[in-house]
């Protein structure tokens, strides 16, 4: 039957689609996959990010089910209650000042949204993105992503007026410092750009990932955003913080820009907003949005009254059942015990994350990407019933993402398998 599947899959479905794994799903539940036979899985990749209450929250499905049966589109032929209760929920859970929003339905559509509001507002051209971030793969959207070459090639031209700035990635620093005595060289090379490559005075926005998603689940020190936020202000440029992935209480915040104490300009928020319906949004402050005027930008879909009423429900799940507190309890188990295990096996390189936002580094003995051992290690434990996705350029870092209800004991069974993997596949690593 999945062979079948498969087969067919292939004659009509574009093969640039990649699927992460050959599961053929029958249902989903929590944490758990079950394919047709009925084997299980434990989804540590939420659906890239995704499911963060979990694959069918109970409440979500009622919520969908009774919005589904009132109406399922409006087109913006009429207003719905859901759409506006939900930008009143999403306002008080977003940093400070951001309580106002324009849905779309994909992550990439809020980042092309984010980037015409920006230069709409401030009449610049000019964008600035940092190398090893995606940012999705609509044309604006790839103009800026520098995750992987893949996603470029054979693309061009590109938006004009992009620049890129090295993404703090202090395992594989661009600048080969060391943590220890780092003299923040990715900040002045952002100086040295205004100087050399362009007035910052023609630069609309900036855009970054608080914690790099695709690009590897990289951590960066909370001064280099906070020097960011710094040059925006002296520069009139806005800081747009794209969390399509890092938001949504997948960080053990609501959004990860809470960890480092700096505020956007205009934030994207996408993937973890509607338990897996298709929705986003391009958020921002009333001062930036009341400057943008009505038909300035559009949508057909977007803001889905059944999609709208599975975010409320969303919310309400995260807030409700404490998924906060548990990705921030969980994770750091999960966080203490992969550092533990660093020290055991010399083919984990780096450890890093917040809440569940976890990124494993493998490493060859000299440090380079252990691409091939970590493509094994994935598929011993898919054999096993658990589905880990991989991130990173070279495809050699685990990005750990269970939904955010995930328990300790799960975890611990999840982290059980990967050891195993790791010991069985690479044993000497
Ligand atoms: C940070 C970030 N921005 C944008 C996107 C694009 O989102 P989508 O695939 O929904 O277009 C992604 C997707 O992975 C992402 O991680």
């Amino acid at each position: 039957m999945e062979d079948d599947l498969i087969k067919r899959a292939g004659e009509v479905l574009t093969a640039a689609l990649v699927m992460h794994t050959d599961v053929v799903a029958a249902r989903a539940q929590g944490i758990y996959v079950e394919d047709s036979h009925g084997k299980k899985y434990m989804d540590f990749s939420s659906g890239l990010a995704t499911t963060n209450t979990g694959h069918n929250h109970p409440r979500v499905v009622e919520a969908i089910k009774k919005q589904a049966e009132a109406f399922i589109h409006s087109g913006c032929i009429f207003r719905y209650e859901s759409l506006i209760v939900l930008a009143e929920n999403l306002g008080r859970v977003t940093p400070p000042g951001i309580d106002m929003f324009f849905f779309s339905n994909s992550g990439a559509e809020a980042v092309e949204g984010s980037l015409k509001l920006a230069r709409f507002v401030t009449g610049r051209k000019g964008i600035i993105a940092f190398t090893g971030g995606f940012h999705g793969r609509t044309y604006g959207a790839v103009s800026l992503t520098t995750s992987n070459i893949r996603y470029r090639k054979n693309y061009l031209p590109f938006l004009p007026g992009v620049y890129h700035s090295p993404y703090p990635y202090c395992y594989r620093c661009f600048f080969g410092q060391k943590r220890e005595t780092c003299s923040m060289d990715c900040t002045e090379y952002l100086e040295r750009l205004f100087k050399y490559t362009i007035s910052p005075e023609e630069i609309a926005c900036m855009i970054i990932e608080p914690v790099l998603g695709e690009g590897g689940y990289v951590v960066p020190p909370a001064a280099f955003l906070q020097k960011l936020r710094e040059l925006c202000d002296r520069w009139g440029i806005l800081l747009i913080l794209d969390e399509v992935q890092s938001g949504m209480g997948r960080t053990g915040k609501w959004f990860a820009s809470e960890h480092f104490g700096v505020l956007p300009d205009i934030m994207t928020v996408a993937k973890g907003i509607a338990s897996g319906l298709p929705l986003s949004a391009v958020s921002s402050t009333k001062a930036i949005m009341s400057k943008w005027p009505a038909g300035a930008h559009g949508t057909t879909f977007g803001g889905n009254p059944v999609a709208c009423a599975a975010a409320i429900a969303t919310l309400a799940v995260i807030e409700e059942d404490g998924l906060l507190e548990n990705a921030r309890v969980v994770g750091s188990y999960a966080l203490e015990r992969l550092r533990a295990a660093r020290e055991k096996y010399p083919c984990i390189g780096d450890v890093r994350g917040l809440g569940l936002m976890i990124g494993i580094e493998f490493v060859t003995h000299g440090r380079g990407p252990y691409t091939e051992g970590l493509k094994q290690i994935m598929a011993y434990c898919l054999g096993k019933g658990l589905i880990l996705i991989e991130s990173g350029v070279d495809k050699n870092i685990i990005r750990l993402a269970p939904p955010l209800i995930v328990k300790k004991e799960e975890m611990e069974k999840g982290l059980d398998i990967l050891e195993e993997a790791i010991e069985k596949v690479t044993g000497s690593c």
